[in-house]
């Protein structure tokens, strides 16, 4: 296999940094296709551990081709911020290994300050966002009235574009939120510094990828979030902007679908979620508490606690389905350690009636009860294994079950944060 879409298919933080870090060995080019700055990706090698927002999760191997293609919205002060942080701890961050799609729109201060109002006066109601600006810049995106990398090369048309959309974010920022307007004479010296940071990095990231797909290098497209986050497919309207799904590396990137040759869909070991919106198999009880310190359960981009519980097959099968998904990573097997017993939700019950399906209304989603069929759990840290046959017989069965529910069989199984703490079962490359 040559081309290999990386996606997440829980709620996000499934570790696909770490995954993405690790298959980076054999391939020569890393593409991120959607979502923003709201990821938090986290690297860790040697004991030494790298978050990263924007920067492909290639970045830590000398002489790889690190992508963000036009799908992405950047945050150009997140981006700079990342690659000096990079710098001073000494990992090559260049225009020879980053490369910016001039089509990647920019996310504008009024972008964040719009979503950060929105959740703020939606009370309860809020979807609890990362407050990044990620849905303002979609919105901009599609009514087309977004800034994009390549305005940077163009100031004065940059300036007139963006007086142009925020008249409009002018008016809702103070009478409908009482906040205080952006100003235009702020954002452009902003602008004039990322133009003067990131211009080196930005360019034609499509014709870079087809170049490399012509050469027949390996390439691998590294999803952010989850596939229940997808904004058309997710437990709407809790979900991101955008489309976390393998058929978005089509439209973010510019592939073709004949040029992919396999999706690998990461699934930790248990369920996590951070911000608002139903988790059926969710546990707010002690074995949650239990997941939550045991698998250091902290958003990696806002620190926030993340929700966990029990896995869910109905989310997995769907995922799996929808991203046409050969293999899985299933990461995070050493946190569930130490539990005597553990459940997966095979299907779930609404209102009575067993179903094998997400519903649409996220009213009925809150309803549904998760059937869980219960399997034994495994004692001592297991983090030690790089053969499945090191592994409980426990934890195997467990691996077993969560093929057979899931649909896909695992390419690679994580048992600790580390590069090294991996089992891998199946070559990509
Ligand atoms: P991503 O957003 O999908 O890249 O995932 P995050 O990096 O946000 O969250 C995954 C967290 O789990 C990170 O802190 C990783 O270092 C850590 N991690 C990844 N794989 C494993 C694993 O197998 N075991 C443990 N204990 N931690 C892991
Ligand atoms: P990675 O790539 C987990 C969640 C937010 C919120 C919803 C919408 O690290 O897996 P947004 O700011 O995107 O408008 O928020 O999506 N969310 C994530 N949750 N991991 C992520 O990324 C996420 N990116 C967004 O918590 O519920
Ligand atoms: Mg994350």
């Amino acid at each position: 296999m040559s081309n290999v879409i990386v996606v997440g298919a829980q709620w996000g933080d499934e570790g696909k940094g770490k995954v993405v870090d690790i298959l980076t060995e054999d391939a020569a080019m890393v593409v991120r296709f959607q979502g923003g700055n709201n990821a938090g990706h986290t690297l860790v090698v040697g004991g030494l551990k790298y978050a990263l927002h924007l920067v492909p999760s290639g970045i830590l191997h000398p002489g790889k081709m690190g992508l963000i293609a036009g799908g992405v919205v950047i945050d150009p002060d997140v981006l700079i911020q990342e690659i000096e942080t990079l710098r001073a701890r000494g990992v090559e961050v260049s225009p020879r290994n980053l490369l910016i799609g001039e089509k990647a729109h920019i996310i504008m201060p009024y972008h964040q300050a719009l979503d950060q109002a929105r959740e703020g006066q939606k009370g309860d109601g809020r979807i609890g966002t990362t407050g990044r600006g990620i849905g303002p810049a979609y919105e901009d995106k599609a009514s087309r009235i977004g800034l994009r990398m390549c305005d940077l090369a163009d100031l004065n048309f940059f300036r007139e574009k963006a007086a142009a959309a925020m008249a409009e974010k002018n008016c809702l920022l103070s009478s409908l939120y009482g906040l205080r307007p952006v100003s235009l004479e702020e954002i452009m010296a902003r602008a004039g510094l990322w133009a003067e940071k990131l211009k080196p990095f930005i360019g034609d990231a499509w014709a870079v990828l087809r170049a490399a797909l012509e050469r027949g290098d390996n390439i691998l497209f590294e999803g952010a979030q989850g596939v229940q986050l997808d904004l058309d497919h997710g437990i709407y309207p809790f979900v991101t902007s955008s489309n976390p799904i393998a058929g978005a590396a089509a439209t973010g990137a510019g592939v073709a679908f004949r040029d992919i040759d396999g999706v690998l869909a990461l699934v930790k070991a248990y369920s996590t979620r951070v911000g608002s919106g139903p988790m059926p198999t969710e546990l707010t009880d002690g074995t949650g508490e239990f997941m939550r310190k045991q698998g250091a359960e902290f958003g990696t981009t806002t620190g926030r606690p993340r929700r966990c519980g029990w896995l869910d097959a109905v989310v997995v099968r769907n995922s799996v389905a929808l991203c046409g998904a050969d293999h899985l990573a299933v990461t995070k097997l050493d946190v569930l350690s130490g539990l005597k017993e553990l459940k997966i939700a095979v299907h779930y019950l609404l209102d009575g009636e067993k179903i094998d399906f997400i519903p649409a209304d996220y009213r009925a989603v809150e309803r549904c009860r998760p059937v869980y069929e219960t399997l034994p759990g495994w004692e001592g840290d297991i983090s030690g294994a790089r053969k499945l046959d090191e592994l409980p017989k426990a934890a195997r069965n467990y691996l077993d079950r969560m093929y057979e529910l899931c649909g896909a069989p695992p390419a690679l199984v994580s048992v600790g944060p580390d590069r090294d703490q991996t089992i891998i079962l199946h070559e990509y490359f």
